[in-house]
């Protein structure tokens, strides 16, 4: 396999075809947008740039990874001679089940179809195809050049071939695959978000204060960055929006979104996407500081 197309050049999509890229493979990279294109070829351009200033790479790999992209503002055009697409735009429901119709419709009849979606059913999507058994999850993490899990997510019609072949795969781009079966939120997020909620129910029943969380988190569980600066890095509200698939989904009182959470979503407080979460990052996202509303 070494036709490949991604749809949606924003975060994740752009660091999908990047990596697909890099390792080989010819990517078709389609987005609505063209601004989208141009912003996401800018971005796998500035990381490569990164990766040969660190000699992970060398220049003529930058030069042959970018060759082998090209760019598509339409879906049929940029999927109609592929063996594989990763879907990787917009998380809303309507919006997946609307392009995988499409893609349904205009990829070959053995290309197998993925999503990178973090939270909406694979069964689902797969339903509005016409090959459920080709339909898979490839959820790849963010920055999708570092990080090195994809948790692949059979739905319920997805064979044992496709899954092999796209274990296979994710191998190829040097990442490590893990298969697990379709429930809400998989098990990346049923089991990460439940802790940014704990955090978040911790801060407002006023157990702690935004840095003493995060720093024992840090300290005493050696995690990377604690729970609420990972929830700014996240988003707030694609936190709630997982904390309400998995409410939906289990009906269990203890995926309940914590209030502290709804409110700061609908104030706009998202994180370092809007400027302010937990912390500020106006001033950028080296030194944490704590947001005014949090300080003592
Ligand atoms: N951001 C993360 O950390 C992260 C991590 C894992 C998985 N995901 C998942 O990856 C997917 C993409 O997330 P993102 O953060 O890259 O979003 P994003 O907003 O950065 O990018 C989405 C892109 O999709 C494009 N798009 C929208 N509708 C389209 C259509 N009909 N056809 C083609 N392109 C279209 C938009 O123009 C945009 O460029 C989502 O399903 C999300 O849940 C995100």
């Amino acid at each position: 396999m070494k036709q490949i197309a991604v749809i949606g050049a924003g975060t994740m999509g752009n660091g999908i075809a990047h990596v697909f890229a890099q390792f080989g493979y010819d990517v078709n990279l389609i987005d609505i947008a063209q601004a989208s294109l141009d912003r996401g070829i800018a971005t796998i351009t500035k990381n490569l740039d990164r990766q040969v200033a660190k000699e992970r790479i060398t220049a003529d790999d930058k030069d042959s990874t970018l060759s082998r992209i090209s760019t598509f503002t339409d879906l049929a055009s940029g999927v109609k001679d592929r063996e594989l697409v990763v879907e990787a735009a917009t998380e809303n429901v309507d919006l997946k089940l609307n392009i995988f119709k499409q893609m349904d419709e205009h990829a070959p009849e053995g290309c197998i179809l993925s999503t990178n979606t973090s939270s909406i059913s694979i069964t689902k999507i797969a339903a509005a195809t016409s090959r459920p058994d080709k339909v898979i999850g490839m959820h790849f993490m963010n920055p999708v050049p570092v990080m090195k899990l994809v948790e692949i997510i059979r739905g319920y019609a997805t064979s044992d071939e496709v899954t092999n072949t796209i274990m296979e795969v994710s191998k190829s781009l040097k990442k490590v695959p893990v298969e697990v079966n379709d429930y809400p939120g998989f098990v990346a997020n049923r089991i990460l978000m439940p802790m940014i909620n704990e955090a978040i129910i911790t801060l407002h029943e006023g157990v702690a204060g935004v840095e003493e969380i995060d720093t024992v988190m840090k300290l005493g569980m050696a995690h990377p960055m604690g729970p609420l600066q990972l929830a700014d890095f996240i988003g707030l509200d694609v936190c709630l929006s997982i904390m309400n698939v998995l409410h939906d989904g289990f009906g269990n009182g203890k995926y309940a979104p914590c209030p502290l959470l709804v409110n700061m979503v609908t104030a706009g407080k998202l994180g370092i996407k809007s400027g302010e979460g937990f912390y500020s990052w106006s001033h950028g996202t080296k030194d944490l500081v704590v947001a005014d509303n949090f300080k003592k």
